[in-house]
């Protein structure tokens, strides 16, 4: 069980859902986990479970982000691992949508991300070594009718980690995305009436769960994904196949 054996690893959004599944699998797997969120007790509780280290993180501040891999620099040396989870859903069609959603949207889904991958990607620079993981969805893989800022974010989200692949690439720094279908966490719930239309859509006919996309992630984060950088990694239950 050492697939990131003392690998040390940045998760967003990992007080629940799937950034708290990610954090579980990588600590069981020899990695050295530092869990960020917004949620501070549910993030310092688990944090406490799997052995890692809690930082209150809002993924837009960016002094924050810079103080945090400063603080991980000087403590661990680097940053091996960086997975860009946190998200938020909103559900307005683009004639609804007011400015502030639209807004409120992009600061933490991409925006965040943007921060993410620049603070951590100074750090891993000079290390010459590194594997960035970024949550987009399906929904940056095709259309999002009913989920429009939400769509938008997650397309943006696909186009930054083609052009940071290409630009960290000889730093030996590898940077992939995740495009996850229906997942079981409470995300899921947000989607109006129900999640029931979209799994009937999935050709598996079910969710997949937290853990099953956290082994997607560990893959991108270990080794055993070496050759792989700019791509997107589906895990959809075959959906965006139909
Ligand atoms: N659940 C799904 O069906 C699904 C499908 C496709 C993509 N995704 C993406 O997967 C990722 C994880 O979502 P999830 O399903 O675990 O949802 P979730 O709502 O369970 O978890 C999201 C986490 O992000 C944190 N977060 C929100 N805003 C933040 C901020 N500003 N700074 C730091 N943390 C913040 C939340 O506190 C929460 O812990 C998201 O990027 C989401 O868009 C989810």
């Amino acid at each position: 069980m050492s697939r990131l054996k003392d690998k040390v690893c940045l998760i967003t959004g990992a007080a629940k859902g799937q950034g708290a599944a990610e954090a579980r699998l990588f600590a069981a797997q020899g990695a050295r986990v530092w869990l960020t969120d917004v949620l501070d007790e549910e993030g310092a509780a688990l944090a406490a479970q799997v052995d890692g280290i809690y930082r209150h993180l809002d993924v837009c501040d960016q002094v924050a982000w810079d103080s945090l891999v400063d603080e991980m620099v000087s403590a661990e040396g680097r940053v091996d691992v960086l997975i860009n989870n946190a998200g938020i859903f909103r559900s307005n069609r683009l004639v609804d949508t007011p400015l502030e959603e639209f807004e409120l949207v992009m600061q933490v889904n991409c925006t965040g991300v943007f921060l993410g991958m620049r603070s951590v990607g100074r750090a891993m620079q000079k290390a010459e070594a590194g594997s960035i993981v970024n949550i987009s969805s399906l929904a940056g893989m095709a259309s999002a009718p009913g989920a429009f800022a939400y769509g938008a974010s997650k397309w943006a989200v696909r186009g930054m980690t083609k052009t940071a692949a290409i630009e960290l690439a000889r730093f030996g720094i590898r940077v992939n995305s995740i495009h996850p279908g229906a997942i079981d966490t409470e995300m899921l719930t947000q989607i109006p009436n129900g999640p029931e239309r979209l799994i009937r859509g999935t050709p598996m006919r079910r969710a997949a769960s937290a853990d099953e996309v956290a082994k997607m992630a560990l893959f991108l984060a270990s080794e055993e994904s070496s050759y792989s950088t700019g791509s997107e990694f589906l895990i959809d239950g075959g959906i965006h196949a139909v």
